[in-house]
């Protein structure tokens, strides 16, 4: 008996075993096939599968083909064409780099491989078994890739036995296809099962808001895009309504350089930049892409290369919860912002209610809500969906004021103020009303210049952190405009002198502390550089302390105030935070319910 009981394993045992960590399910094997894909320069991709893959899965591209050559060449473990040197490592570029994909995959099922460059008459067909070459031959084929693996782990019965029913290892393969293509942000997808039945289409010249809509859901059906870049870090993507969300994480779907990853860093940026928008438990919908220069990420952590490692996180982390953080305290669902031209908004609004179409994706302010509808009925009272009117007499109407119009019955619960006319009962959050007569007010004041200030008539004096200190002192002129005059008087002892008139009577300790939290967010601890944006996100912020709290008793003269300030505001129908603010009950809807009709 030898005295050597170690072995080299031989490559098919080697292949085999690399396979049980890339080929986990028919979904990584649709992955790595539309990776390549992608790779290849690809403008459609069709996949078809049968039996939610287990029996068949065939990925054709148009991409840059191959020789035949590296047709054979390719099945080799450890043969890649997208990395050369070591050096290479560390910056890929590429979605696949590894060289295992389609070795692991040919080891563990039947795989057809045909496949032609542009400048090839004839295209290869190779087949293999089991990882073994069973046949190559000369076929003529368009130009392309087409990868067809069937009886997928037929020779790996314990795997075989992990896997879930055809339906559940369909919708796997739908969630793969569809984060590889919408991270290459190009090219387009047709997703087949038994060759008709469609499971997903991303048509190659649809919108990318279409395609996100379309990726995550039936419950989305408009997202508002996003984009920031500084410092090399770039942050794009969509999001919903903050009141569009889910119980799960499973509406985030985070790119980092066109990959699909899990991260927990990039999740937890994305909650903070939603931060108070959402009740604890509740998880947003956003798409999220982060581009980085690549040799600042290591992608290569993962055999499936799902997982990534930043060189540097904070600044990734502070990236992109500012730039959500900034795009959400705009509200972009509110028609206000900048585009509110009345005949815009009413036009739109009946445009939208005419357009019965679900998934109508229009990404741009100028586009309406369902509230904003609501709100432009209020506005135009005699008007009748559907019909165009002329906006003449809805501008006069408006001016008379739809809220200051409605008539006051009282408070109810300590939190909701009822409100009656134009045929309807009107709820209003007190609260969120408050919110965002304050936040606009300091948007107006700001954009005019500084914002207004008064005195507290006993300064309070905070203790604060020494980062906090810092933040204090570099930044205590752009507090000044912001409405906060606050002066060292000891050490780590600060007297706050006045805060922003719109606010008095909020109490100023945590006001400084949101203020300090917020500008610490920014990144750079430096208010006086920051983007509108980021100002915004800094107002609405400190708006919240302005608001009547729920709770406060109000009377029907200060309703009626109230009322009369929600007019003079260019008014959405959120508060700046993104929850609604008032919700109408229209005769009609009361009718219904007491069987009057
Ligand atoms: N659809 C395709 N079109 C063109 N070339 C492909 C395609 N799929 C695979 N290849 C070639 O085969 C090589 C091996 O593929 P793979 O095993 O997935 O490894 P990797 O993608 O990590 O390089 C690729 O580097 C590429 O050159
Ligand atoms: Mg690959």
């Amino acid at each position: 008996m030898s005295d050597s009981l170690i072995r080299v394993l031989p490559s098919h045992v080697i292949d085999r075993i690399a396979a049980g960590e890339v080929v986990e399910r028919p979904s990584s094997v649709v992955k790595e096939l539309c990776e390549n894909a992608v790779d290849a320069g690809a403008g459609a991709i069709h996949v078809d599968i049968d039996g939610g893959g287990l029996e068949r899965i065939s990925v054709s591209d148009d991409g840059c083909g191959m020789s035949p050559p590296d047709a054979t060449l390719a099945l080799e473990r450890h043969a890649t064409s997208k990395l050369w040197e070591p050096e290479d490592l560390s910056a890929i570029r590429t979605l696949g780099f590894r060289g295992e994909a389609l070795s692991s995959i040919a080891s563990v099922c039947r795989m057809t491989l045909t496949t032609r460059r542009a400048q090839d008459d004839v295209g290869t067909r190779v087949l293999i078994c089991g990882g073994e070459v069973e046949s190559m031959q000369e076929i003529g084929c368009p130009v392309g890739t087409t990868v067809d693996v069937r009886n997928i782990f037929y020779n790996t019965p314990a795997r075989r036995a992990f896997m879930r029913s055809a339906a559940t290892e369909q919708a796997h393969v739908v969630d793969a296809v569809t984060r590889v293509v919408l991270g290459a942000r190009k090219g387009g997808v047709l997703l087949t099962s038994g060759g008709g039945r469609h499971l997903l289409d991303l048509p190659e010249d649809g919108s990318e808001a279409n395609r996100v809509c379309t990726a995550l859901g039936k419950r989305v059906t408009r997202v508002y895009p996003f984009e920031h870049q500084a410092d090399g870090i770039a942050v794009s993507g969509y999001v919903t309504r903050p009141d569009v969300n889910r119980g799960d994480a499973r509406g985030m779907w985070l790119f980092v350089n066109g990959r699909f990853v899990r991260d927990r860093m990039l999740q937890r940026a994305v909650l903070e930049g939603f931060r108070s928008l959402l009740e604890r438990g509740r998880y947003p919908y956003a798409v999220v892409f982060l581009d980085v220069d690549p040799a600042a990420v290591d992608v290569n952590v993962h055999p499936q290369k799902l997982e990534v490692r930043f060189q540097q996180t904070n600044p990734i982390f502070r990236a992109v919860a500012s730039t959500l953080n900034g795009t959400l305290a705009r509200s972009p669902w509110l028609s206000g912002d900048g585009l509110a031209a009345p005949q815009t908004t009413v036009q739109s609004a009946l445009r939208q209610a005419r357009d019965t179409q679900p998934l109508r994706v229009i990404p741009e302010p100028l586009q309406v809500s369902l509230d904003d509808m609501a709100k432009a009925r209020l506005t135009m009272a005699a008007v009748s969906e559907g019909e165009l009117c002329g906006y003449e007499n809805l501008t006069a109407a408006a001016s008379g004021g739809p809220f200051s119009t409605l008539r006051p019955v009282g408070q109810v619960m300590g939190v909701y103020l009822l409100c009656e006319g134009d045929g309807a009962i009107f709820v209003i959050d007190q609260h969120a009303a408050h919110e965002r007569v304050a936040f606009e007010r300091l948007r107006a004041q700001r954009r005019g210049g500084d914002v207004v200030r008064q005195s507290l008539l006993f300064p309070e004096i905070i203790e604060v952190s020494s980062n906090d200190e810092v933040v204090l002192s570099d930044n205590a002129a752009a507090f000044l405009r912001l409405g906060f005059e606050i002066e060292l008087v000891g050490p780590r002892r600060w007297a706050v002198r006045s805060i922003p008139a719109e606010l008095a009577g909020a109490d100023a300790k945590p006001l400084v502390n949101d203020l300090l939290d917020e500008v610490g967010l920014l990144g750079r601890d430096q208010l006086a550089g920051a983007a509108e944006d980021q100002l915004m996100a800094v107002l609405s912020r400190i708006a919240c302390h302005a608001a009547v709290r729920a709770g406060d008793n109000l009377k029907n003269q200060e309703i009626a105030a109230l009322l009369t300030q929600m007019d003079s505001i260019d008014f959405g129908a959120h508060c700046p935070h993104g929850r609604p603010v008032y919700h109408r009950i229209g005769r009609a809807e009361l009718d219904r319910i007491f069987h009057r009709s």
